[in-house]
């Protein structure tokens, strides 16, 4: 199967690869696995007083598509409030790096990832 430009650039230059400090309470953690395959991917944003997420992270254990769903992810939310990176779409995410059919789970672990994220957020922060 042939992989997108789009999916082999973010591959072999991932951004924002790496991780922060959990227990920041400007930080929120989603860890997510895909029943699918096994494959895990976790997505870390770091939000301002404002709710604007200045920065994110992710490691992802698992195919170029998931590696390429999640650096595409962390790249989307910066400048994003909470709310907006909430909304984020696997459908957008397939969309943009033209997966097929038998990838599409890879974005959904994406959306997963950064959903799981804000709500770690936002459970943090309201303590
Ligand atoms: Fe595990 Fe995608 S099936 S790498
Ligand atoms: Fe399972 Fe991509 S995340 S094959």
């Amino acid at each position: 199967m042939a992989y997108s430009e789009k999916v082999i650039d973010h591959y072999e230059n991932p951004r924002n690869v790496g991780s922060f400090e959990k227990d920041d309470t400007t930080v929120g953690t989603g860890m997510v696995g895909a029943p699918a395959c096994g494959d895990v991917m976790k997505l870390q944003i770091k939000v301002n007083e404002q709710g604007i997420i200045e920065d994110a992270k992710f490691k992802t254990y698992g195919c170029g598509s998931a590696i390429a769903s999640s650096s595409l992810v962390t790249e989307w939310v910066k400048g994003k409030t909470v709310d907006e990176a909430q909304a984020i779409k696997n459908t957008d995410i397939a969309e943009e790096l033209a997966l097929p059919p038998v990838k599409i789970h890879c974005s959904v672990l994406a959306e997963d990832a950064i959903k799981a994220a804000v709500k770690d957020f936002k459970e943090r922060s309201q303590k």
